[in-house]
């Protein structure tokens, strides 16, 4: 699957070097490309490798060539089969070479700054200074065409769904999503700014009243934020809208993108994404979104220790996970976890090995704590845990999220598998809570934008329990990252000025901030929800990368500069005049 695709051979070649095989023995052809390898053989004749965008293919050529690696030529020459035992299994085109040849050159070329070889282990820096080099690579000709292939499957998938797809503008306004914007200064509205889309959310919404009925696009995002292995400034969603339609349906139209996508990568259409709610993946796995590759879920072990004299275990929840083996780990490891636990926010952690024993099924728990448990209390937790000899139970006591958000944590840092390991594991977490906690004044804060529908059965929570308030949202999940999250909006005013309220957005501050969007929602919005996903996400996950910088073609680095462009860069005087900006120095 997502073999590479030659495209029909014409101008300079007759042939693509990835395509030449047996079938073409005799035949006389030319390719055109970078020279990737050259062989000295005997006095006069040398091996040439001569690369193009779909492979590589051995060329005997006269050695009284001047040519060398990335040089651009043009090869001319009769396929034939490789003489018996030096056949290249390992090579699609290992069976032929190109005899007879004549070679134009091109174009001359400095020697490149790296080795284009898969094996080579070349500085990020170098590469992504030299990214037009640096594209020449196997693994980002590969990346690439992948990600053109999911973006094409993902196409078709929406508008066999009758998805619209609509370009919304990149000259924008705030919206109120979270994240830090770009602003884009106006040079005919002096002192005034557009601002780059953190999404096309508040759009797709209008869209949505303009009766457009399901819009979608690949859109283009700006966000100012720090970046991380899976954050750029600038990324792409698949987003999309629909009006008249439920949770349900917004999910269904979204796993049938991605699964098209999936399929066209792997050959296999995934299975129908399992559903969780928010509260069972922050119960079971200590996060919203669960890495479901690895089982070591959370333990609730409260209930064996109700009555417990140990002082640490006093508190309102008590979980364990369970580490396979990790009994062998040595005292400073042990050490070690307990700081982390604490840097995570626990007052503390109490681990314990799993050795033979009496207490429990030819079980027992060793560990500096354990004289503090009774045999009972040391049963009930091996019991609950079904964990067995040479296995490390990590134990943390406190407040429900924090133990389960430590834990879930510890989780993923000791059992979690590298990213290119293990199966697609999907998930929908759904029933997203309204509100993730309180701010310093003790106003609930939003869990997603201010825009997202309240669950209807609690509705009468707003004033009394507030963070007990579900939202109708819902996030994508896969292999532990957050491919994307949506929801059902809210298109009734009366709801609409509870939400506000109880984020503390004044009626006055609401209208000068999202004016335009209220003022339209007063002529006949219809329900509507929607969803996006980071494209560049899914396309990391589906070529085995931990970076999503590996399948952006020109990406910036952790710092946000552009190492080939030099971007960002100071602008010209005159530039700055004509904005009426000045610069003010640190
Ligand atoms: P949200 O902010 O959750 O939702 O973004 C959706 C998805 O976009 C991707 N993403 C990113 N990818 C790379 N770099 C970034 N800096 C970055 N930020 C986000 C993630 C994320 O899950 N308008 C809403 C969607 C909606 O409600 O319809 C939105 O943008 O994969």
């Amino acid at each position: 699957m997502n073999e590479v695709v030659a495209p029909p051979a014409v101008g300079m070649r007759t042939h693509y070097c990835g395509t030449l095989g047996a079938a073409d023995v005799g035949a006389q052809v030319s390719v055109c490309g970078w020279v990737a390898r050259r062989r000295e053989h005997g006095e006069h004749l040398a091996f040439l490798d001569v690369r193009d965008y779909t492979g590589v293919v051995q060329c005997v050529v006269d050695g009284a060539h001047a040519l060398r690696s990335e040089y651009v030529v043009r090869v001319t020459g009769t396929v034939r089969l490789r003489p018996e035992g030096t056949v290249n299994p390992g090579l699609a085109t290992g069976e032929i070479e190109l005899g007879e040849c004549v070679v134009e050159t091109l174009n001359a070329a400095e020697p490149p700054p790296f080795v284009l070889d898969v094996r080579a282990d070349v500085d990020e820096s170098v590469r992504l200074r030299y990214r037009y080099i640096d594209l020449r690579t196997e693994r980002m000709q590969h990346n690439l065409r992948l990600r053109a292939t999911v973006n094409s499957a993902i196409r078709g998938a929406m508008e066999r769904q009758g998805f619209l797809e609509i370009e919304t503008p990149l000259l924008w306004t705030p919206t109120p999503e979270g994240a830090r914007e770009f602003a884009v200064p106006s040079r005919h509205q002096r002192g005034s700014f557009y601002v780059l889309p953190q999404s096309p959310q508040i759009a797709k919404q209008l869209s949505m009243v303009g009766g457009l009925d399901r819009y979608y696009q690949i859109a283009r995002c700006m966000r100012d934020e720090d970046l991380r292995a899976d954050r750029q400034f600038e990324f792409t969603q698949l987003d999309l809208e629909a009006s008249f339609v439920g949770e349900a349906d917004v999910r269904a139209f979204v796993s049938e993108a991605i699964a098209e996508a999936t399929e066209a990568v792997t050959g296999e259409r995934p299975a129908q994404i399992p559903e969780m709610t928010w509260a069972d993946a922050i119960d079971r796995y200590g996060s919203d979104k669960p890495d479901l590759r690895f089982a070591m879920e959370l333990v609730d072990v409260g209930q064996g220790l109700a009555g417990t004299d140990f002082n640490a275990f006093k508190a309102p929840t008590v979980k364990a996970i369970v580490v396979p083996g990790g009994a062998e780990l040595g005292r400073s490891r042990m050490d070690a976890l307990v700081e982390r636990a604490k840097a995570l926010g626990a007052k503390g952690l109490v681990w314990m090995r799993v050795v033979a024993g009496t207490a429990d099924g030819g079980l027992d728990l060793e560990s500096p704590i354990a004289k503090f448990l009774s045999d009972a209390e040391r049963a009930a937790l091996i019991r609950t845990t079904s964990a067995t000899v040479g296995d490390l139970l990590l134990l943390v006591a406190d407040e429900h999220r924090l133990v389960c958000e430590v834990l879930g944590q510890l989780r993923l840092e000791l059992g979690r598998p590298p990213v290119n390991v293990g199966p697609l594991r999907f998930v929908w977490v759904v029933d997203f809570p309204m509100f993730d906690g309180t701010d310093d004044d003790g106003r609930p804060v939003a869990a997603h934008h201010p825009f997202t529908m309240p669950h209807p059965d609690d509705l009468d929570l707003f004033e009394t329990e507030p963070l007990k308030v579900r939202a109708q949202s819902y996030d994508l999940v896969l292999n532990g990252w957050e491919l994307g999250s949506g929801s059902i909006r809210i298109h009734l005013a009366d709801v609409q000025r509870k939400v506000f309220s109880a984020l503390g957005i004044s009626d006055e501050d609401a209208e000068s901030r999202f004016g335009f969007l209220l003022g339209a929602f007063r002529y006949g919005a219809p329900p509507h929800g929607g969803f996006a996903f980071g494209i560049d996400r899914l396309v990391a996950l589906l070529a085995g990368e931990e970076n999503i910088r590996e399948v952006i073609a020109f990406p910036k680095t952790q710092s946000g500069t552009d190492l080939m462009t030099g971007a960002p860069l100071p602008i010209s005087e005159r530039q700055l005049r004509d904005l009426g900006i000045r610069i003010v120095e640190k």
